[in-house]
Parts: C-alpha cells; structure tokens; sequence
C-alpha cells in the first residue's frame, strides 16, 4: 500500500531522542514502547505507524520494505553496513565515540609497539578489524553482544571496542579511553523503492526532520 507508511525504531535513546523530530513533522506516538509491550505503535495520523525493533536491525526491516524508513546509529551502518538505503540525514541524535578502551594501567601505547597481539572484546567486530589492519596490529577479536567493559576486568581480553559517551562506565569500571575510532551519531535510513513510491509522504517528513536538526 503506497499511501501508508511504516517508521522503524528501536527504543531507549533512539525512540526518546526522536519524539521531538516526529512531533516536528506533526507525527505523536499514541504508546511509549517503554511501557507497552506492543511492537507496533499507533500514531496521531491514521496512516503511519511505528515499529519497534532492536537497534541493529532497523537496517534490515527498512532495506526489505517492511519499514520505508528508520533511524539508525552510524555504529550499526559501519558493522552492519548500509547498502540499499537511502541516507538523506545525519539526524545528530545519539551521539557518542567509538573508541578503544583498557584497564587503567595497562601500558597500550607499549603493548602495540611490541607487536604483541591483543585480545580484543565487542560488538563490532569489522569496526574493530578494520581500525587495527590499519594500524598494523594484530588482534584476535571475540565477538560480545553486550557489557564489553567486563571483558578486560575478568581476564577475557586486553582491549575493548565500545560506544563512549559521558565515560561514566569506562570509569566505574576502572577503564581508560585510548583511542578514538570514529564520532557516531544516527541517521535517517530510508528504503530507496519507497522514496520513489511514496515520495509525496516522506519528502515532507525529512524536510521536517530537516529544519528540526537545524534549528
Ligand atoms: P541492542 O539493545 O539492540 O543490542 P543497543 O544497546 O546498541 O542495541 P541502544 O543502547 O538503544 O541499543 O543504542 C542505540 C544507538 O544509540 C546505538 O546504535 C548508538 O548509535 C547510540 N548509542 C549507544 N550508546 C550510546 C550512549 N551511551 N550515548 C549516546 N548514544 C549511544
Ligand atoms: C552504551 C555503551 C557503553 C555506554 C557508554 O551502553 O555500550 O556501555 O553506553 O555510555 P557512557 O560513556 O555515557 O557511560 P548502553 O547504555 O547502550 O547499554 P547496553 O549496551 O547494555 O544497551
């Protein structure tokens, strides 16, 4: 049906930090996924509606149709990648550093520089494979899928590669911040068969987005 359309969303800080893009285009969820349990959610205007999914896969639902367009971490566009999206806007929402981190005290600097080779813990294992090619260090990289700080703290590996933000957890862990991979921040993804067919109903909505961002 070309005269509806399907938003995807993960919830948390990315559905929070939204809300004021969506009202902005005139668009107000009629449920907060925080409190339903509902994975599709009304909104004041009868044909768009809201899908709730975890954050790495907004890529998928949108690159398949099953949602026209989402918002997506620049993290999950690297690791996942972002081939077939359209993507019009960095919405500078969910802003963070990828970076390395190791416990504090650990010499980094020296470990690289003896080509010694590193254990390396995350969730982004091609960020982290691509960022020490090029830096000509070797790694084994050990795929995690959440609280990558613990890693380095009971022994699993020397180094993390984590999203960094106030630094907060780094430091109730006893970690330090050691390198700077890349500034992260989410942008609009939109499914490119759905910017043709229903252009009329989304052009207006990232030229909302738009102005909201720049405001
Ligand atoms: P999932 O729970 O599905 O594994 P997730 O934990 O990465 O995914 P969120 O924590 O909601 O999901 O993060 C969504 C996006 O927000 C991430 O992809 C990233 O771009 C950004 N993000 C993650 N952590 C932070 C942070 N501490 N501060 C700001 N933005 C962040
Ligand atoms: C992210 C990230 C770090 C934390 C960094 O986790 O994986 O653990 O935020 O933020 P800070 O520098 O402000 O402390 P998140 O809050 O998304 O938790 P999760 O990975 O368990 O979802």
């Amino acid at each position: 049906m070309s005269s509806t359309l399907t938003i995807a969303l993960s919830k948390g800080r990315i559905f929070e930090e939204t809300l004021p893009l969506l009202a902005a285009a005139g668009i107000v969820p009629e449920e907060n996924p925080e409190q339903s349990r509902k994975l599709i959610i009304a909104t004041n205007l009868p044909h768009i509606r809201l899908i709730i999914v975890r954050a790495g896969d907004v890529p998928t639902y949108v690159r398949y149709g099953a949602a026209d367009f989402g918002i997506a971490g620049k993290d999950v566009l690297i690791e996942h990648g972002g081939e077939g999206l359209y993507q019009p806007l960095d919405l500078n929402i969910a802003r963070c550093r990828m970076m390395v981190a190791v416990r504090q005290g650990f010499d980094y600097q020296q470990a690289t520089r003896a080509g010694q080779r590193l254990r390396v813990a995350t969730k982004y294992p091609a960020i982290a494979a691509e960022h020490f090619a090029a830096k000509g260090v070797h790694v084994d990289i050990i795929k995690l899928y959440g609280s990558m700080e613990l890693a380095p703290l009971v022994g699993l590996s020397d180094a993390i590669v984590d999203l960094v933000s106030t630094g907060n957890t780094l430091k109730a862990n006893h970690l330090q911040a050691v390198e700077h991979i890349v500034d992260i921040s989410s942008r609009l993804v939109v499914n490119k068969a759905a910017l043709k067919t229903k252009y009329a109903l989304i052009e207006p909505i990232i030229q909302a987005f738009s102005r909201a961002i720049s405001e």
